[in-house]
Protein backbone atom coordinates (compact mmCIF):
# COMPACT_ATOMS: atom_id res chain seq x y z
CA UNK A 1 0.00 0.00 0.00
CA UNK A 2 2.43 2.62 -1.34
CA UNK A 3 0.48 5.56 -2.38
CA UNK A 4 -3.26 6.37 -2.62
CA UNK A 5 -5.06 9.30 -2.36
CA UNK A 6 -8.43 9.56 -0.50
CA UNK A 7 -10.52 12.55 -0.86
CA UNK A 8 -14.85 12.49 0.14
CA UNK A 9 -16.45 16.09 1.29
CA UNK A 10 -19.94 14.24 1.48
CA UNK A 11 -21.21 15.46 5.00
CA UNK A 12 -23.89 12.65 5.94
CA UNK A 13 -26.51 13.14 8.44
CA UNK A 14 -27.71 9.69 8.99
CA UNK A 15 -30.57 8.21 11.61
CA UNK A 16 -34.30 8.43 12.44
CA UNK A 17 -36.29 11.85 11.46
CA UNK A 18 -33.37 13.25 10.00
CA UNK A 19 -35.24 14.61 6.66
CA UNK A 20 -36.85 17.40 8.10
CA UNK A 21 -33.41 18.88 8.73
CA UNK A 22 -32.56 19.36 4.95
CA UNK A 23 -33.85 22.92 5.19
CA UNK A 24 -31.54 23.95 7.84
CA UNK A 25 -28.54 22.25 5.52
CA UNK A 26 -29.46 24.66 2.30
CA UNK A 27 -30.34 27.85 4.52
CA UNK A 28 -26.89 27.22 6.27
CA UNK A 29 -25.40 27.55 3.03
CA UNK A 30 -27.47 30.60 2.24
CA UNK A 31 -29.29 29.05 -0.58
CA UNK A 32 -32.74 30.85 -1.17
CA UNK A 33 -34.28 29.20 -4.30
CA UNK A 34 -33.66 25.27 -4.83
CA UNK A 35 -35.25 22.42 -7.16
CA UNK A 36 -36.59 19.39 -6.10
CA UNK A 37 -35.91 16.64 -8.49
CA UNK A 38 -37.51 13.14 -7.36
CA UNK A 39 -39.18 9.63 -8.94
CA UNK A 40 -42.44 7.92 -9.74
CA UNK A 41 -43.70 9.42 -6.43
CA UNK A 42 -42.91 6.79 -3.74
CA UNK A 43 -41.63 9.82 -1.66
CA UNK A 44 -45.59 11.35 -1.67
CA UNK A 45 -46.72 8.36 -0.20
CA UNK A 46 -44.35 6.97 2.81
CA UNK A 47 -44.12 10.82 3.87
CA UNK A 48 -40.43 12.12 2.68
CA UNK A 49 -41.55 14.86 0.60
CA UNK A 50 -43.69 16.33 2.90
CA UNK A 51 -40.50 16.40 5.14
CA UNK A 52 -38.86 17.93 2.78
CA UNK A 53 -40.90 20.74 1.96
CA UNK A 54 -42.45 21.56 5.29
CA UNK A 55 -38.48 21.71 6.66
CA UNK A 56 -38.34 23.98 3.07
CA UNK A 57 -41.29 26.11 4.56
CA UNK A 58 -39.81 26.59 8.38
CA UNK A 59 -36.42 27.90 6.52
CA UNK A 60 -38.08 30.21 4.45
CA UNK A 61 -36.78 28.42 0.99
CA UNK A 62 -38.98 28.59 -2.38
CA UNK A 63 -38.95 25.80 -4.77
CA UNK A 64 -39.83 24.10 -7.56
CA UNK A 65 -40.28 20.45 -8.51
CA UNK A 66 -39.10 18.43 -11.10
CA UNK A 67 -40.82 14.54 -11.24
CA UNK A 68 -40.66 11.64 -13.39
CA UNK A 69 -37.20 10.44 -13.29
CA UNK A 70 -37.59 6.99 -14.05
CA UNK A 71 -35.11 3.83 -13.11
CA UNK A 72 -32.17 3.26 -14.85
CA UNK A 73 -32.35 7.35 -15.19
CA UNK A 74 -32.51 8.68 -19.34
CA UNK A 75 -30.53 11.57 -20.39
CA UNK A 76 -33.77 13.48 -22.31
CA UNK A 77 -35.71 14.10 -18.93
CA UNK A 78 -32.22 15.67 -17.44
CA UNK A 79 -31.95 18.04 -20.44
CA UNK A 80 -35.79 18.99 -19.19
CA UNK A 81 -34.60 19.67 -15.78
CA UNK A 82 -31.42 21.62 -17.41
CA UNK A 83 -33.94 23.72 -19.01
CA UNK A 84 -36.55 24.62 -16.16
CA UNK A 85 -33.81 25.38 -13.55
CA UNK A 86 -31.84 28.29 -16.04
CA UNK A 87 -35.60 29.38 -16.43
CA UNK A 88 -36.17 29.32 -12.92
CA UNK A 89 -32.62 30.38 -11.01
CA UNK A 90 -32.42 27.51 -9.07
CA UNK A 91 -28.83 27.94 -6.57
CA UNK A 92 -28.94 24.30 -5.99
CA UNK A 93 -30.55 21.01 -6.53
CA UNK A 94 -32.58 18.62 -3.96
CA UNK A 95 -32.01 15.09 -4.85
CA UNK A 96 -35.11 13.00 -3.09
CA UNK A 97 -34.88 9.59 -3.72
CA UNK A 98 -32.81 6.17 -4.93
CA UNK A 99 -29.61 6.28 -6.83
CA UNK A 100 -31.85 7.04 -10.86
CA UNK A 101 -32.52 10.13 -9.03
CA UNK A 102 -29.62 11.34 -7.29
CA UNK A 103 -27.55 10.41 -10.84
CA UNK A 104 -29.77 12.21 -12.83
CA UNK A 105 -29.37 15.42 -10.62
CA UNK A 106 -25.45 14.77 -11.13
CA UNK A 107 -25.64 15.08 -14.66
CA UNK A 108 -28.13 18.02 -14.09
CA UNK A 109 -26.10 19.96 -11.78
CA UNK A 110 -23.13 19.66 -14.18
CA UNK A 111 -25.08 19.90 -17.33
CA UNK A 112 -26.14 23.40 -16.52
CA UNK A 113 -22.24 24.74 -17.56
CA UNK A 114 -21.90 22.94 -20.27
CA UNK A 115 -23.18 22.96 -24.18
CA UNK A 116 -25.39 19.68 -23.81
CA UNK A 117 -25.26 16.78 -20.83
CA UNK A 118 -24.58 13.89 -22.85
CA UNK A 119 -21.26 15.41 -24.13
CA UNK A 120 -20.02 14.92 -20.65
CA UNK A 121 -20.86 10.77 -20.81
CA UNK A 122 -18.96 11.56 -24.10
CA UNK A 123 -15.67 12.43 -22.73
CA UNK A 124 -16.60 15.51 -25.28
CA UNK A 125 -16.91 18.60 -22.64
CA UNK A 126 -14.95 18.35 -19.31
CA UNK A 127 -16.85 19.43 -15.90
CA UNK A 128 -15.12 22.49 -13.97
CA UNK A 129 -18.24 23.23 -12.18
CA UNK A 130 -21.40 22.04 -10.49
CA UNK A 131 -24.47 23.28 -9.26
CA UNK A 132 -24.58 22.67 -5.47
CA UNK A 133 -26.63 19.10 -4.65
CA UNK A 134 -28.53 17.93 -1.42
CA UNK A 135 -29.61 14.67 -1.56
CA UNK A 136 -32.42 12.91 1.13
CA UNK A 137 -31.55 9.24 0.23
CA UNK A 138 -34.42 6.75 0.18
CA UNK A 139 -32.82 3.56 -1.15
CA UNK A 140 -29.12 2.24 -0.41
CA UNK A 141 -28.05 0.66 -3.08
CA UNK A 142 -25.88 2.48 -5.23
CA UNK A 143 -23.38 4.71 -3.42
CA UNK A 144 -24.12 7.79 -5.10
CA UNK A 145 -25.31 9.73 -1.82
CA UNK A 146 -21.30 9.74 -1.05
CA UNK A 147 -19.47 9.33 -4.14
CA UNK A 148 -18.23 11.67 -6.99
CA UNK A 149 -19.91 9.11 -10.17
CA UNK A 150 -23.39 9.26 -11.79
CA UNK A 151 -24.69 7.09 -14.30
CA UNK A 152 -26.80 8.16 -17.11
CA UNK A 153 -28.73 6.24 -20.30
CA UNK A 154 -29.12 7.58 -23.96
CA UNK A 155 -31.93 5.13 -25.17
CA UNK A 156 -32.00 6.05 -28.82
CA UNK A 157 -28.00 5.76 -29.24
CA UNK A 158 -28.39 2.15 -26.37
CA UNK A 159 -25.40 3.54 -24.18
CA UNK A 160 -25.10 3.65 -20.53
CA UNK A 161 -22.66 5.39 -19.37
CA UNK A 162 -20.98 6.61 -16.43
CA UNK A 163 -19.25 9.65 -15.22
CA UNK A 164 -17.31 10.85 -12.10
CA UNK A 165 -15.91 14.09 -11.30
CA UNK A 166 -14.49 15.98 -7.97
CA UNK A 167 -17.37 18.54 -8.63
CA UNK A 168 -20.44 16.22 -8.37
CA UNK A 169 -19.88 14.91 -4.52
CA UNK A 170 -23.50 16.11 -2.96
CA UNK A 171 -22.21 18.68 0.02
CA UNK A 172 -25.11 17.04 2.34
CA UNK A 173 -26.63 13.42 2.55
CA UNK A 174 -29.31 12.81 4.66
CA UNK A 175 -29.42 9.01 5.09
CA UNK A 176 -33.05 8.07 7.23
CA UNK A 177 -32.80 4.39 7.35
CA UNK A 178 -36.95 4.17 8.12
CA UNK A 179 -38.20 5.93 5.29
CA UNK A 180 -36.21 2.42 3.03
CA UNK A 181 -39.10 0.42 5.16
CA UNK A 182 -41.57 0.90 2.32
CA UNK A 183 -39.66 -0.72 -0.27
CA UNK A 184 -41.05 -3.54 -2.44
CA UNK A 185 -38.23 -6.59 -1.37
CA UNK A 186 -36.90 -6.28 -4.61
CA UNK A 187 -35.24 -3.09 -4.26
CA UNK A 188 -34.29 -4.30 -0.43
CA UNK A 189 -32.59 -7.30 -1.98
CA UNK A 190 -30.88 -4.74 -4.97
CA UNK A 191 -29.51 -2.69 -2.09
CA UNK A 192 -27.59 -5.55 -0.77
CA UNK A 193 -26.63 -7.24 -4.34
CA UNK A 194 -25.44 -3.96 -5.69
CA UNK A 195 -23.63 -2.93 -1.89
CA UNK A 196 -21.74 -6.31 -2.53
CA UNK A 197 -20.60 -6.20 -6.04
CA UNK A 198 -19.50 -2.75 -5.72
CA UNK A 199 -16.81 -4.03 -3.10
CA UNK A 200 -16.38 -7.28 -5.02
CA UNK A 201 -15.34 -5.15 -8.16
CA UNK A 202 -12.79 -3.35 -6.23
CA UNK A 203 -11.96 -6.28 -3.81
CA UNK A 204 -10.31 -8.73 -6.56
CA UNK A 205 -8.17 -6.17 -7.91
CA UNK A 206 -6.34 -4.99 -5.08
CA UNK A 207 -2.80 -4.97 -3.68
CA UNK A 208 -1.98 -7.98 -1.65
CA UNK A 209 -0.50 -6.09 0.72
CA UNK A 210 -3.68 -3.28 1.42
CA UNK A 211 -4.61 -5.26 3.98
CA UNK A 212 -7.31 -2.51 6.03
CA UNK A 213 -9.08 -2.59 2.94
CA UNK A 214 -9.25 -6.09 1.94
CA UNK A 215 -10.30 -6.83 6.03
CA UNK A 216 -12.47 -3.90 6.17
CA UNK A 217 -14.57 -4.60 2.57
CA UNK A 218 -14.75 -8.21 3.88
CA UNK A 219 -16.28 -7.01 6.93
CA UNK A 220 -18.87 -4.84 5.28
CA UNK A 221 -19.60 -7.80 2.83
CA UNK A 222 -20.42 -9.99 5.93
CA UNK A 223 -22.41 -7.02 7.22
CA UNK A 224 -24.39 -6.77 4.14
CA UNK A 225 -25.60 -10.17 3.88
CA UNK A 226 -26.26 -10.38 7.61
CA UNK A 227 -28.47 -7.46 7.49
CA UNK A 228 -30.04 -8.51 4.73
CA UNK A 229 -31.01 -12.21 6.26
CA UNK A 230 -32.51 -9.89 8.84
CA UNK A 231 -34.29 -8.04 7.11
CA UNK A 232 -35.86 -10.79 4.90
CA UNK A 233 -37.61 -12.01 8.66
CA UNK A 234 -38.59 -8.60 9.28
CA UNK A 235 -38.19 -5.77 6.84
CA UNK A 236 -39.15 -3.17 9.69
CA UNK A 237 -36.28 -3.92 12.12
CA UNK A 238 -34.28 -0.95 12.11
CA UNK A 239 -31.09 -2.04 13.01
CA UNK A 240 -30.04 -4.06 9.87
CA UNK A 241 -32.02 -1.24 7.50
CA UNK A 242 -29.39 1.11 9.46
CA UNK A 243 -26.76 -1.34 9.06
CA UNK A 244 -27.06 -2.14 5.21
CA UNK A 245 -27.38 1.79 4.31
CA UNK A 246 -24.11 2.69 5.79
CA UNK A 247 -22.50 -0.18 4.68
CA UNK A 248 -24.36 0.79 1.13
CA UNK A 249 -22.66 4.37 1.35
CA UNK A 250 -19.41 2.74 2.23
CA UNK A 251 -18.65 0.25 -0.59
CA UNK A 252 -18.46 2.99 -2.91
CA UNK A 253 -17.86 5.70 -1.27
CA UNK A 254 -13.79 6.03 -1.85
CA UNK A 255 -13.06 4.43 1.53
CA UNK A 256 -13.11 0.43 0.00
CA UNK A 257 -11.10 1.96 -2.99
CA UNK A 258 -8.13 2.65 -1.04
CA UNK A 259 -5.14 0.36 -2.66
CA UNK A 260 -7.65 -1.16 -4.90
CA UNK A 261 -6.35 0.07 -8.22
CA UNK A 262 -9.40 1.07 -9.47
CA UNK A 263 -10.99 -2.02 -9.42
CA UNK A 264 -12.38 -4.42 -12.00
CA UNK A 265 -15.96 -3.19 -13.01
CA UNK A 266 -15.97 -5.56 -15.91
CA UNK A 267 -19.86 -6.84 -14.34
CA UNK A 268 -20.85 -3.88 -13.86
CA UNK A 269 -20.12 -2.47 -17.85
CA UNK A 270 -21.97 -6.14 -18.76
CA UNK A 271 -24.64 -5.19 -16.57
CA UNK A 272 -25.04 -1.61 -18.22
CA UNK A 273 -25.25 -3.67 -21.59
CA UNK A 274 -28.32 -5.81 -19.96
CA UNK A 275 -29.97 -2.38 -18.26
CA UNK A 276 -29.81 -0.11 -21.25
CA UNK A 277 -31.33 -2.64 -23.63
CA UNK A 278 -33.90 -4.10 -20.79
CA UNK A 279 -35.00 -0.82 -19.00
CA UNK A 280 -36.79 -2.62 -16.93
CA UNK A 281 -34.01 -4.84 -15.48
CA UNK A 282 -32.43 -3.33 -12.41
CA UNK A 283 -28.76 -2.38 -12.07
CA UNK A 284 -28.96 -4.96 -9.21
CA UNK A 285 -31.03 -7.84 -10.74
CA UNK A 286 -28.07 -7.61 -14.09
CA UNK A 287 -25.30 -7.92 -11.40
CA UNK A 288 -26.81 -10.70 -9.32
CA UNK A 289 -26.95 -12.96 -12.45
CA UNK A 290 -23.41 -11.50 -14.05
CA UNK A 291 -21.12 -11.35 -10.69
CA UNK A 292 -21.63 -15.61 -10.46
CA UNK A 293 -20.58 -16.12 -13.57
CA UNK A 294 -17.73 -13.79 -14.21
CA UNK A 295 -16.06 -15.09 -10.49
CA UNK A 296 -16.43 -18.82 -12.53
CA UNK A 297 -14.72 -17.39 -15.83
CA UNK A 298 -11.71 -15.74 -14.06
CA UNK A 299 -10.76 -16.98 -10.82
CA UNK A 300 -7.81 -18.66 -12.14
CA UNK A 301 -6.04 -15.41 -12.96
CA UNK A 302 -5.89 -14.47 -9.02
CA UNK A 303 -6.97 -17.87 -6.92
CA UNK A 304 -5.08 -16.51 -3.80
CA UNK A 305 -7.29 -13.44 -3.89
CA UNK A 306 -10.51 -15.78 -4.64
CA UNK A 307 -9.73 -18.70 -2.45
CA UNK A 308 -9.50 -15.62 0.55
CA UNK A 309 -12.61 -14.27 -0.08
CA UNK A 310 -14.32 -17.56 -0.07
CA UNK A 311 -13.05 -18.73 3.15
CA UNK A 312 -13.63 -14.90 4.59
CA UNK A 313 -17.17 -14.63 3.54
CA UNK A 314 -18.25 -17.69 3.69
CA UNK A 315 -15.79 -20.00 5.39
CA UNK A 316 -15.71 -22.56 2.13
CA UNK A 317 -12.25 -24.13 1.62
CA UNK A 318 -11.88 -23.15 -2.33
CA UNK A 319 -13.54 -21.14 -4.62
CA UNK A 320 -16.33 -23.23 -6.04
CA UNK A 321 -18.00 -23.57 -2.76
CA UNK A 322 -17.51 -20.07 -2.56
CA UNK A 323 -19.56 -19.56 -5.74
CA UNK A 324 -22.11 -22.20 -5.03
CA UNK A 325 -22.57 -19.83 -1.52
CA UNK A 326 -22.83 -16.46 -3.52
CA UNK A 327 -25.56 -18.24 -5.70
CA UNK A 328 -27.09 -19.72 -2.40
CA UNK A 329 -27.93 -16.39 -0.74
CA UNK A 330 -28.80 -14.43 -3.99
CA UNK A 331 -31.14 -17.13 -4.23
CA UNK A 332 -32.51 -17.28 -0.99
CA UNK A 333 -32.94 -13.55 -1.34
CA UNK A 334 -35.20 -14.28 -4.29
CA UNK A 335 -33.05 -11.95 -6.48
CA UNK A 336 -32.67 -13.45 -10.35
CA UNK A 337 -29.64 -16.01 -10.65
CA UNK A 338 -30.19 -16.62 -14.54
CA UNK A 339 -30.21 -14.36 -17.48
CA UNK A 340 -34.06 -16.18 -18.37
CA UNK A 341 -34.69 -14.94 -14.67
CA UNK A 342 -34.61 -11.07 -16.32
CA UNK A 343 -36.41 -12.78 -19.26
CA UNK A 344 -33.54 -12.29 -21.70
CA UNK A 345 -33.23 -15.01 -24.45
CA UNK A 346 -30.14 -16.02 -25.09
CA UNK A 347 -29.92 -14.89 -28.84
CA UNK A 348 -29.01 -11.97 -27.34
CA UNK A 349 -26.10 -12.34 -25.73
CA UNK A 350 -24.09 -11.41 -28.79
CA UNK A 351 -25.84 -7.98 -28.77
CA UNK A 352 -25.47 -7.56 -25.21
CA UNK A 353 -21.77 -8.18 -25.60
CA UNK A 354 -20.96 -5.49 -28.55
CA UNK A 355 -23.05 -3.03 -26.25
CA UNK A 356 -20.82 -4.09 -23.21
CA UNK A 357 -17.60 -3.18 -25.48
CA UNK A 358 -18.50 -0.11 -26.77
CA UNK A 359 -16.42 1.61 -24.86
CA UNK A 360 -13.34 -0.53 -25.13
CA UNK A 361 -11.88 -3.56 -23.59
CA UNK A 362 -13.15 -4.27 -19.84
CA UNK A 363 -11.25 -5.68 -16.43
CA UNK A 364 -8.27 -4.44 -14.66
CA UNK A 365 -6.36 -7.93 -13.42
CA UNK A 366 -8.28 -9.60 -16.13
CA UNK A 367 -8.53 -7.66 -19.67
CA UNK A 368 -12.03 -8.90 -21.49
CA UNK A 369 -12.71 -8.84 -24.81
CA UNK A 370 -15.94 -9.35 -26.53
CA UNK A 371 -15.50 -13.40 -27.09
CA UNK A 372 -14.74 -13.44 -23.08
CA UNK A 373 -18.00 -11.21 -22.65
CA UNK A 374 -19.99 -13.81 -24.00
CA UNK A 375 -18.59 -16.84 -22.84
CA UNK A 376 -19.52 -15.37 -19.25
CA UNK A 377 -22.99 -14.58 -20.64
CA UNK A 378 -23.11 -18.33 -21.39
CA UNK A 379 -22.45 -19.10 -18.19
CA UNK A 380 -25.61 -17.63 -16.86
CA UNK A 381 -27.80 -19.89 -18.92
O1 LIG B 1 -39.29 6.41 -8.68
P1 LIG B 1 -39.62 6.28 -7.24
O2 LIG B 1 -41.04 6.54 -6.93
O3 LIG B 1 -38.68 7.06 -6.37
O4 LIG B 1 -39.44 4.71 -6.87
C1 LIG B 1 -38.19 4.05 -6.82
C2 LIG B 1 -37.90 3.21 -8.04
O5 LIG B 1 -39.07 2.72 -8.61
C3 LIG B 1 -38.24 3.04 -5.73
N1 LIG B 1 -37.95 3.59 -4.39
C4 LIG B 1 -36.86 4.30 -4.00
N2 LIG B 1 -36.93 4.55 -2.69
C5 LIG B 1 -38.11 4.02 -2.24
C6 LIG B 1 -38.76 3.42 -3.34
N3 LIG B 1 -39.95 2.79 -3.22
C7 LIG B 1 -40.52 2.76 -2.01
N4 LIG B 1 -39.93 3.29 -0.91
C8 LIG B 1 -38.73 3.92 -0.97
N5 LIG B 1 -38.16 4.41 0.13
O6 LIG B 1 -37.24 2.10 -6.07
C9 LIG B 1 -37.14 2.02 -7.49
C10 LIG B 1 -35.69 1.96 -7.90
O7 LIG B 1 -35.05 3.17 -7.61
P2 LIG B 1 -33.63 3.51 -8.28
O8 LIG B 1 -33.24 4.85 -7.82
O9 LIG B 1 -33.69 3.27 -9.75
O10 LIG B 1 -32.70 2.37 -7.67
P3 LIG B 1 -31.17 2.39 -7.27
O11 LIG B 1 -30.94 3.19 -6.06
O12 LIG B 1 -30.78 0.97 -7.22
O13 LIG B 1 -30.42 3.13 -8.47
C11 LIG B 1 -30.11 2.46 -9.65
C12 LIG B 1 -29.38 3.37 -10.63
O14 LIG B 1 -28.10 3.77 -10.11
C13 LIG B 1 -27.05 3.39 -11.02
C14 LIG B 1 -27.64 2.18 -11.69
O15 LIG B 1 -26.98 1.83 -12.89
C15 LIG B 1 -29.07 2.61 -11.92
O16 LIG B 1 -29.17 3.45 -13.04
N6 LIG B 1 -25.77 3.23 -10.30
C16 LIG B 1 -25.18 4.33 -9.81
C17 LIG B 1 -23.93 4.29 -9.20
C18 LIG B 1 -23.28 5.50 -8.67
N7 LIG B 1 -23.77 6.68 -8.99
O17 LIG B 1 -22.28 5.43 -7.97
C19 LIG B 1 -23.19 3.03 -9.06
C20 LIG B 1 -24.02 1.83 -9.31
O18 LIG B 1 -23.14 0.78 -9.66
C21 LIG B 1 -25.10 1.96 -10.33
O19 LIG B 1 -24.60 1.75 -11.65
ZN1 LIG C 1 -23.64 -0.97 -8.95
Amino acid sequence: MEYFKFFNPTKIVFGKNTINQIGEYVAEHKFKKVIILYGGGSIKSNGVYDSVVNSFKLNNIEWIEFAGVQPNPVVNHAREAIKMIKEYGAEAIIAVGGGSVIDEAKAIAAGIYVEDVWNILERKETITKALPLFTVLTLSATGTEMNSFAVLSNPEEKKKWSFGSPYSFPLVSIIDPTVQTSLPWRQTINGGVDSISHILELYFAGDETAEPTLAVNEALIRTIISSVDKLQLDESDYDSRANLAWCASLALSGFSSVAMNGGEWTVHRIEHAISVLFPKVAHAEGLAVVFPAWIKYVNKENPERFRRWAKNIFNDDNIEDGIESLIKIFKKWKAPVTLSELGINPDFIPALAENAMQQGTLGNFRKIEYDDVVNILNLTL
